[in-house]
């Protein structure tokens, strides 16, 4: 199994959008896809489910060592599962942060369910709290989502120092695979300006996500942007995404 961080502590950068379509991408490709919503916002979750009522998550899983297999469920198109999230997940996120075990939660949880999938992908919560960690503990890959304006950039360097004392303590297999721009408006002075500045920090996927509203329009939809409207660009450059993701692997 492969484990890949959709990660950004700042919100509304795409995290949530990235790691559904990826998800998904994968599954039509025959994948065998588990998404983990690490976000006790549960957006991902509500896609699929009801989070209010969905029985076991990852909460019992976090604090009631509920085992992950009893969580995970099938979701949406063949190959697709899901470890929901849910409100309450949020008072974890204050406690056990103490604990030696805290960071490695997530990472223990996975080994029962490492053989039946071909990829797990989490969805970060947009913070660095300790959700953060454990994704990027269990994580062989981090894929960072961002938009081309300069509060974007600011987080950033938190983001990556995180990472690489991450990768130097706990998980030196840990590797940032790139930074995915979305929602990208139509070339403009400031993207210009910005794009070389994040080049310095991460690679860029070539592959980047206009602003349209078809994403949007796919949430409410409760579908990804290839079922809801498979001939618009952002359809296009997600395709184009999950390629380019599966040709550096
Ligand atoms: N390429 C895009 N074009 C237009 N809107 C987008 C695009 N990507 C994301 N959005 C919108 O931006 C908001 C934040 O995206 P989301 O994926 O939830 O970010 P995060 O999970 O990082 O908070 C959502 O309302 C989403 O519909
Ligand atoms: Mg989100």
């Amino acid at each position: 199994m492969i484990t890949v961080s959709i990660a950004n502590q700042k919100g509304g950068e795409g995290k949530t959008t990235t790691s559904l379509n990826l998800a998904i991408g994968l599954a039509r490709r025959g994948k065998r896809t588990l998404i983990i919503d690490m976000d006790p916002q549960a957006n991902s979750t509500g896609i699929f489910l009801n989070p209010e009522t969905s029985s076991k998550n990852l909460y019992h899983v976090f604090n009631k060592k509920t085992k992950m297999s009893e969580v995970v469920q099938k979701v949406y198109a063949d190959n697709l599962y899901l470890a929901p999230s849910s409100t309450n997940l949020a008072e974890l996120e204050a406690m056990n942060t103490n604990s030696v075990e805290a960071p490695y939660l997530l990472r223990d949880s996975l080994q029962v369910v490492e053989k039946d999938f071909d990829f797990c992908i989490i969805d970060c919560p947009p913070s660095l709290s300790i959700f953060t960690i454990n994704a990027l503990v269990a994580s062989n890959f981090v894929i960072i989502p961002l938009q081309a304006e300069k509060f974007s950039v600011d987080g950033i360097v938190g983001l990556q120092q995180t990472i690489s004392s991450i990768k130097k303590r706990i998980n030196p297999n840990l590797e940032i695979m790139g930074a995915l721009i979305t929602q990208l408006k139509p070339q403009t002075l400031l993207t210009k300006t910005i794009v070389p500045v994040l080049n310095k920090y991460f690679k860029i996927f070539e592959n980047s996500i206009s602003d349209g509203v078809a994403i949007g329009e796919s949430h409410l939809a409760k579908k990804s942007v290839f079922d809801y409207n498979k001939s618009s660009r952002q359809a296009q450059e997600y395709e184009g995404f999950v390629e380019e993701f599966l040709s550096e692997l």
